[in-house]
Formats: structure tokens, C-alpha cells, sequence
């Protein structure tokens, strides 16, 4: 199983909502967040310094699926979605996950994502 987390921009919520649903994935989960890449939200000119404002909201995707081929699907789904071509469309992480349990029927593993 894999844990994929994906840090995008929020305009691309809907977007992307849309793009997993077509994909198929089952469950998902949304926060928002707030972060900074390697522009460190933005900078603005203080007295002739540039300084680091703020951190940027985003929203960030955690989806667990069952095998590396849903995990390229979801991948490519997020990616074409969150995408404008602009600093600050996201990231999105992947991982091996341990387990998962339902709680309703205590199934583990595969089962309880499928
Ligand atoms: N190395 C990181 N670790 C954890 N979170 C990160 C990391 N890099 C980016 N993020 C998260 O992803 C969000 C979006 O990052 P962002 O798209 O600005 O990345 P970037 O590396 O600066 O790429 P770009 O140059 O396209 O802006 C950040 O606000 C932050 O929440
Ligand atoms: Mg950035």
C-alpha cells in the first residue's frame, strides 16, 4: 500500500476532486494547510532587503492506495490537475504505508481500501 500527499493550490480543489473521481479513487482526505516551497510563499522589498512575508495557504490530498499502478494513476491524475505551469502549483509526495484497518469490519491490509 501507498500513501500519497499531495500540496497544491487551493483554486484547484474542485479540479482536482474531479480528476480522482474519474480515476476511481475511493477515499480521500482534505485539510487545509498552510507551507512554503523554495520561494518561501513571496518576498517583498523591505528598506532595499528582501525579506520572507509569509507562508502560503494550500491544500493538501492524502490518498492511500493499494499498488503502484493506482499510485501512477493518482499521481498523473493530481499532477495534469493541480498544473499551471506557475511557481507554487504544489508537490506531491509518495510512501510506503504499513497498514490500514477498518474499524467497522476490523479487515486490514488491501481489503480495507478496496
Ligand atoms: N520539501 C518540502 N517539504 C514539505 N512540504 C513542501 C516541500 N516543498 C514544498 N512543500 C509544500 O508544497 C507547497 C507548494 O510548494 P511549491 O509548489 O511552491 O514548491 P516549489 O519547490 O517551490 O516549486 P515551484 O518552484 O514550482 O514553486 C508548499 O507551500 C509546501 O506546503
Ligand atoms: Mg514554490
Amino acid at each position: 500500500m501507498i500513501k500519497i500527499e499531495a500540496i497544491v493550490r487551493e483554486e484547484k480543489l474542485e479540479d482536482i476532486k474531479e480528476a480522482l473521481s474519474k480515476v476511481g479513487v475511493n477515499g480521500v482526505t482534505v485539510s487545509q494547510v498552510m507551507g512554503c516551497g523554495k520561494q518561501k510563499g513571496y518576498k517583498e522589498l523591505v528598506r532595499g532587503t528582501e525579506v520572507n512575508i509569509t507562508m502560503l495557504p494550500k491544500i493538501k490530498f492524502e490518498i492511500i492506495v493499494s499498488s503502484e499502478e493506482w499510485e501512477e494513476k493518482t499521481i498523473r491524475a493530481i499532477q495534469e490537475a493541480a498544473y499551471t505551469g506557475k511557481p507554487g502549483d504544489g508537490k506531491i509526495f509518495s510512501y510506503d504505508l504499513r497498514n490500514v484497518l477498518r474499524v467497522r469490519t476490523k479487515e486490514t491490509g488491501t481489503i480495507a481500501i478496496n
